[in-house]
């Protein structure tokens, strides 16, 4: 039996010289000294034997039990550190690898310049309509009727117009005027406030139009308005945007909700006045609407146009930034090209 033991122990010994990896030595421990292992098969005939013999064989095998597990241990520490060292040299951080990039975002160019002109109109006392006040779904009532806009006037035609299916006098507001009456209606003069947003047009989609683009509408109600009131604010406005040497002109025109009626040009930005194609050769580009409100507007909020007067006016955004930025698509701003919105 002491031979069998010796045997045993040898050639667990020469197992664990011959391991090569902590699971090598799990599997040599399996195999000699768990319950069902080798040494213990051996100590289950210890009861045969004389109590003399038990003593010698039983010492012998707890020694030998000992110094195996004392180098199954040993072994087991220098290849768990050769193990720990691979890992980490694989995982080492290189620190010197360059960064992730992560891109950063950007205003875009159409809220940019809406602030740029919201900022320019609260410089001169206008406070901003909130757009939960003046919505882009909007009845016949704020964006026609109430504007002195006839039944039968064209804009309110389903070729200019999208009339949506909630109900018959339900569409996508056409402009951005609908927000003077929703104004007049919950407030009293004095009013001075502008009001920027998204409309909706029934557009062939080219270079120069889209089917929705933004507005900037403005509304001056109180005693005592006048026409020169009007220009001296809007002159203030384009100085203060495009620069002070842009020369201005106020030509006359017509709007259903005011009387008189002006567009405003300013000299072409691309050829100083001189005649190009961008300002088809006048010399002079038109970038707003305006007047004085009509008598029938202030008369159906209930404003008496005995007492008040007021101007208002109303600009394209787009318009405004392609002049300043000399962008020749008004697509552009809506097809999300990351290397158009980056130069902003
Ligand atoms: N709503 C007009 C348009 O969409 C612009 C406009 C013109 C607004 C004259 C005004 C105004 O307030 O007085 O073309």
């Amino acid at each position: 039996m002491k031979e069998q033991l010796e045997k045993i122990y040898s050639n667990a010994a020469a197992d664990i010289s011959k391991a090569a990896s902590i699971s090598d030595l799990d599997q040599i421990r399996a195999k000699y000294l768990s319950r069902k292992g080798e040494f213990n098969e051996i100590k289950k005939n210890l009861k045969n034997l004389s109590d003399e013999d038990k003593r010698v064989i039983g010492t012998l095998a707890n020694e030998i039990t000992v110094k195996l597990e004392t180098s199954l241990k040993e072994k087991h520490e220098e290849f768990y550190k050769i193990e720990l060292n691979k890992k980490l040299q694989q995982e080492r951080i290189d620190i010197t690898l360059p960064g992730k990039f992560i891109p950063r975002g950007k205003i875009h160019p159409i809220t940019s310049t809406t602030n740029e002109i919201v900022s320019i109109f609260q410089s001169l006392g206008f406070s901003v309509v909130e757009s939960a006040q003046s919505p882009e779904v909007e009845t016949e009532y704020f964006n026609f009727d109430m504007l002195n806009i006839p039944k039968d006037h064209p804009a309110r035609d389903v070729q200019d117009t999208f009339y949506t299916k909630l109900a018959s006098n339900v569409v996508l507001r056409s402009q951005t005027s609908g927000a003077q009456i929703h104004v007049m209606e919950e407030q009293k003069p004095p009013i001075r406030v502008i009001s920027p947003g998204r409309v909706y047009r029934n557009e062939n989609i080219n270079a120069r139009k889209n089917n929705f683009f933004h507005q900037i509408e403005g509304l001056y109600v109180d005693k005592n308005i006048t026409f020169g009131d009007l220009k001296g604010v809007l002159n203030e406005f384009i100085r203060l945007y495009f620069g002070s040497s842009r020369p201005t002109r106020f030509r006359s025109s017509f709007f259903p909700f005011t009387e008189p009626s002006a567009e405003v040009d300013v000299q072409c930005i691309m050829c100083q006045g001189k005649g190009c194609r961008t300002c088809s050769g006048t010399g002079w580009l038109e970038i707003l609407g305006a007047g004085m409100v009509d008598p029938n507007v202030l008369k159906g909020v209930g404003i008496d146009p005995e007492v008040y007067s007021g101007f208002a006016f109303g600009m394209g955004i787009e318009r405004l930034a392609m002049l300043k930025y000399a962008i020749d698509d008004i697509r552009l701003f809506f097809n999300d090209d990351l290397r158009f919105l980056k130069q902003f």
